[in-house]
């Protein structure tokens, strides 16, 4: 499987362009611009992909790479800073532009070859333009494709060397027909092969687990939230028996959560599942707690400490299964300032070091969608891959303060309810997440001729694409109003629904 390799200039969509390369079952790899040549030729791609970014090839230290990059034979797809750099380095001219052109624009088409191909016979594209430089004048050998009345050169080629530039990002959504050029750059300029699928991930990831574990022993902390499950199918399907999967009630799960994991995967999944419930541990260790990040740090101990326990008790473990996604492993090119850590996120597997375990990640080349993909290939049920996310630390930081066995009971119903309405309104899915707060205050109601003093239900619900940024959602006031009237009236000990209005940023989307 030849790789397309797209190196990344730090813009905001570089791994949009991944996503989309993927989508037409193309293998590619994200690295940095700074990858030197000689690594790039042993990674041996069918094309290379320059990614945008915010610099300007006139600005000190300006992200670049060898022009010889372009003298290997590789079909090479410059998109926004990606072409212009192309152009600089190969003897064309840059120039700054006074204002930076965003949004929408319609490029007048001039050919209908190589990436143009699939608009014989049209005269206009409607993209999206990011930039502010721009190709004044093309290297020798190019010629230009397509362009707009503020942008000369929209599309301009090397076609011989198979060397295009476009100026806009035919990734994002907002380029109409984006698929289609990038698609074209892979097929018809560059050969690539469609052979990225689910089966095919499934037969080379389970081989090398194989070859990996041996007649080792692993263990995987599963949570039944989507990525655990799928690591825990693909390294069951590899190794067998010599799997074990810990699923560790900490007492903070939605209502019937932890039963409907284990039925999940003592059905036909057919996983070696050990339940640990250690509820009471749990919650003894964060009696009194009230500081959010002494609860997190407090869960997150507390965790590792009976996960290792139960490693033992299984006679040892060599290696440790996690769901680990592409997101994460890509290095980022963004200088970054100082990391605040916001919120410290307690994820499954971040065990001690004296545990000696050797990971195995085998989604670490996967998109979130196409760990899903993967799922529904190895037959894990739909609900378990559009689960929404749930936090390692749970409704802990859904119940701001100190938490105990009562406040969990009120927040558990009325998140019950919320979920069956939700579920049942059909908003489940489209989503990012959507569940019940337990505010810690008390406010005065009237129930019958009786003066009630309870607390408050706030409700969240978001969307978002990935949870760094979210907005709440516009649920229909008829849903609200229903959900608000069910939970006062069928959870006991509390009166008063909220709806919580805010976006993220600046608001987060657990409430600690
Ligand atoms: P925030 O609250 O930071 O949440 O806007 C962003 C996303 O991360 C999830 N989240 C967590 N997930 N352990 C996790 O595994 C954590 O400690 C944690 N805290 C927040 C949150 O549910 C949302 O999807």
């Amino acid at each position: 499987m030849r790789p397309v390799l797209i190196l990344d200039f730090g813009s905001q969509y570089t791994q949009l362009i991944a996503r989309r390369v993927r989508e037409q079952h193309v293998y590619c790899e994200i690295h940095p611009f700074s990858m030197p040549l000689e690594k790039i030729r042993d990674l041996d791609p069918c094309a290379v992909i320059l990614s945008g970014g915010p610099a300007s090839v006139f600005g000190d230290g300006a992200p670049t790479v060898p022009a010889e990059l372009f003298e290997l034979g590789l079909p090479v797809l410059g998109i926004c800073y990606g072409m212009q750099l192309m152009s600089h380095l190969l003897g064309g001219k840059v120039e700054r532009s006074d204002h930076r052109e965003y949004g929408g624009a319609t490029i007048k088409l001039e050919s209908a070859r190589g990436i143009l191909a699939p608009f014989a016979g049209e005269t206009e594209l409607n993209v999206w333009m990011s930039h502010g430089d721009r190709v004044a004048e093309l290297p020798e050998g190019f010629e230009r494709l397509a362009h707009t009345p503020s942008c000369p050169f929209a599309v301009a080629a090397n076609q011989e060397k198979r060397l295009y530039g476009v100026q806009f990002h035919p990734e994002v959504a907002h380029s109409e027909r984006g698929l289609e050029l990038l698609a074209a750059f892979l097929f018809e300029v560059a050969d690539a092969k469609p052979d990225w699928t689910p089966a095919a991930f499934v037969e080379s990831t389970v081989a090398a687990i194989k070859t990996q574990v041996g007649e080792g022993r692993a263990v995987c902390g599963l949570s039944g939230g989507v990525d655990s499950s799928v690591a825990a199918v693909l390294v069951s399907q590899a190794i067998g028996e010599n799997l074990t999967c810990v699923f560790v009630d900490n007492g903070l799960l939605r209502q019937g959560e932890a039963k409907r994991v284990m039925e999940m995967f003592d059905g036909n999944l057919n996983l070696n599942v050990v339940h640990v419930d250690a509820a009471e541990e749990f919650l003894n260790a964060l009696n009194g707690l009230d500081d959010p990040e002494e609860k997190r740090k407090t869960i997150g101990r507390v965790f590792i400490e009976v996960f290792e326990r139960e490693a033992k008790k299984l006679g040892g473990a060599d290696f440790l299964v996690q769901g680990t996604l592409y997101p994460d492993v890509i290095e980022s090119v963004t200088t970054k300032g100082p990391s605040v850590v916001i919120k410290s996120h307690h994820n499954v597997g971040g065990l001690p070091e004296h545990m000696k375990l050797e990971l195995v990640e085998p989604l670490r080349l996967l998109f979130k969608d196409e760990v899903r993909e993967v799922g529904a290939e190895m037959g894990i049920p739909h609900d378990v891959l559009w689960r929404q996310p749930f936090p390692g630390p749970g409704l802990a930081i859904r119940c701001p303060g100190a938490i105990d066995a009562e406040k969990l009971r009120v927040l558990r119903e009325a998140d019950a309810i919320l979920d069956e309405e939700i579920r049942g309104a059909g908003f489940y899915e489209s989503l990012w997440q959507s569940f019940c707060v337990l505010v810690p205050v008390k406010t005065v109601g009237v129930m019958g001729d009786e003066r009630t003093y309870d607390w408050v239900i706030a409700i969240r619900a978001v969307e978002s694409q990935d949870g760094m940024t979210a907005d709440w959602a516009r649920l229909p006031y008829e849903l609200l109003a229903k959900i608000s009237t069910r939970i006062i009236n069928e959870v006991r000990g509390c009166n008063r629904v909220c709806y919580d209005i805010s976006s993220k940023p600046p608001a987060t989307i657990e409430w600690e």
